[in-house]
């Protein structure tokens, strides 16, 4: 696995670190406050339960599932609900939890949709930021690290299901992914 990595972009302890301060942020935000964590299936669980963890209110958890992508390296530009929230939102505060925001066109599609439900408020976190690749607009509340264009994995991020456990984030080599 580490064979494919060409260099690693964000080690270990700057994602522990930058979580960290992710988390003490959005306390301070919430104070008084319960948040309803949305992670968007699978790219955001690693990212989400070390965030979860790192903040000192009540938080609930809940995901969606939605599909974009498939194995493909970029956006076919289509959004499709493959699994709905368990929860109500009404009155809520959700806090939608993101690996990585590429195109934009999931998270803007997202957004609409949680805002339709009728929640007291809806913010957004991810991970990681490439706002030069982006197609629909999205406003992010809480990113944690604006990258270049870069195929990146780890942390959560795959290549066809691969790397999502590797625990930084690494640039995949374009031999790795057929480029
Ligand atoms: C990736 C990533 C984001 C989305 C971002 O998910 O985790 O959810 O694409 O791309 P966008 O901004 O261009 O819409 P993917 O569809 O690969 O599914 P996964 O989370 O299961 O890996
Ligand atoms: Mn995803
Ligand atoms: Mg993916």
């Amino acid at each position: 696995m580490m064979n494919d990595i060409k260099e690693i972009l964000i080690d270990k302890d700057q994602l522990a670190e930058r979580v960290r301060e992710l988390g003490e942020e959005i306390s301070a935000d919430y104070a008084g406050k319960e948040i309803l964590m949305i992670g968007v299936l699978r790219g955001a669980v690693i990212f989400m339960a070390d965030l979860a963890r790192a903040i000192s209110v009540p938080v609930a958890l809940d995901f969606m599932a939605v599909s974009s992508y498939g194995a493909s390296t970029s956006s076919s530009g289509v959004v499709r609900i493959l699994k709905d929230l368990d929860e109500e939102l009404d009155g809520r505060h959700v806090l939608i939890v993101e690996d990585i925001i590429d195109s934009g066109l999931t998270l803007n599609y997202l957004v609409e949709n949680l805002k339709s439900r009728r929640p007291a408020s809806v913010k957004l976190c991810t991970l990681l930021n490439k706002p030069s690749r982006r197609k629909a607009p999205v406003h992010v509340d809480y990113n944690g690290f604006t990258i270049p264009d870069y195929f990146v994995v780890g942390y959560g991020l795959d290549f066809a299901e691969k790397y999502r456990n590797l625990p930084f984030i690494g640039v995949l080599k374009p031999e790795a992914y057929g480029g």
